[in-house]
């Protein structure tokens, strides 16, 4: 087996109480894995005299991929490296139920499909700022329905879909519907009626993609309405991707169909880096209780596993979660039991 290297943050408020455990249970599975634990946020400028200090930078560059703990503010600087450093432009969010998940749904069973999420474009480039500012541009748009300079003082965002952008993520979610044994179906999402340029654009390059994929199915909803397709009948869902606000937001609601945020897993995949980080944030509020639910962290290390090519000790580690929660005997609190955090690792960690 190749040697591999994997960079951990532990996040942030509660988000060290699920990372550490999870570290030891990837410990605990004998691999060929050099874990570095590099500093980020204050500590590291104390140290460094940056946030984001070379040697961290370092860190990130020569693994084989990260870890990536909650952030809350501290570690955020290392998140804007993993995501656009690396540009790890496809985050890819699973919602599968399994026994023993306290899903909100009536018929939970058999609820599987992915969020393929773009993650580097769209509202989230950062380029935000006075209103006033764009005055001298002069910026007509014949799809305008007011005009900036008739605005009064406020702030703008920028939202921005490219070509290559879009086509290389459609193109990630076609080719992961074309491997996964379900319905091999892509569903887009997107606001393409009102936001006929930029998310118009979006789906457009998805129905050309779609034409180098024959045996995929493709369909396309407007984002409200795949919302409530998403909670009305998610079984039908298989691969879904969208632009990347849309994303963070749909993938946190899918995450609630199967009973919660402390049950999402997901990976940012670039075409030479990725790195693992659970959809929730650090959930400050129940810090040092040692109740946080690791399982969305525990499943982020399975994909990493997977990414590292270690499949089988993936398959074990993914297979002891299902075991302990069919079990039904030691379940964390947000899924209705009273397994503290460390009990329920401990769980796990007895089937590896
Ligand atoms: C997520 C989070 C992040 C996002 C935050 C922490 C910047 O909500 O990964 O879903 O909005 O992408
Ligand atoms: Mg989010």
């Amino acid at each position: 087996m190749q040697h591999k290297k994997v960079t951990v943050f532990n996040g942030d408020d509660a988000s060290p109480e699920v990372m550490k455990p999870t570290v030891e249970l990837l410990q605990k599975l004998d691999l060929p894995i050099t874990f570095e634990f590099p500093l980020v946020g204050d500590i590291a400028e104390k140290k460094y005299g940056k946030i984001l200090p070379d040697e961290t930078i370092a860190s990130i560059d020569s693994a084989d991929a990260t870890l990536f703990g909650s952030t809350s503010g501290q570690s955020t600087a290392a998140l804007f490296y993993l995501r656009w450093g690396k540009q790890t432009y496809a985050n890819v969010r699973p919602c599968q139920w399994i026994p023993g998940y306290q899903s909100p749904m009536a018929n939970p069973e058999g609820i599987d499909f992915i969020i393929v999420r773009e993650n580097l474009e769209d509202l989230y480039l950062g380029l935000e700022g006075n209103i006033e500012d764009l005055h001298a541009l002069n910026f007509y748009s014949k799809h305008a329905r007011s005009s900036l300079t008739d605005l009064g003082p406020g702030r703008y965002a920028i939202k921005a879909i490219t070509e290559a952008g879009s086509e290389r993520v459609i193109r990630f979610a076609f080719e992961l519907a074309s491997k996964r044994a379900a319905k091999k179906k892509v569903t887009l999402t997107s606001k393409y009626n009102m936001l006929s340029q930029v998310d118009g654009l979006f789906r457009d390059i998805g129905m050309q993609v779609s034409q180098n994929y024959p045996d995929v199915e493709f369909e396309s909803f407007i984002v409200d309405d795949f919302l409530c397709r998403m909670i009305t009948n998610p079984h039908a869902l298989d691969v879904v991707v969208m632009p990347n606000l849309y994303g963070d937001i749909m993938s946190d609601g899918a995450a609630g169909l199967i009973g919660g945020l402390g049950l999402a897993p997901s990976g940012c995949y670039g075409d030479d880096y990725a790195y693992f980080e659970s959809a929730h944030g650090t959930a400050p509020d129940i810090a040092g209780q040692n109740i946080i639910n690791p399982t969305a962290t525990i499943l982020s290390a399975v994909m990493l596993l997977d990414y590292l090519g270690f499949t089988e000790q993936a398959g074990t580690l993914n297979q002891a979660v299902t075991q302990v929660y069919s079990e039904g005997k030691v379940i964390p609190v947000d899924q209705g039991g009273n397994a503290s955090t460390s009990g329920f690792c401990n769980a796990i960690a007895d089937y590896l």
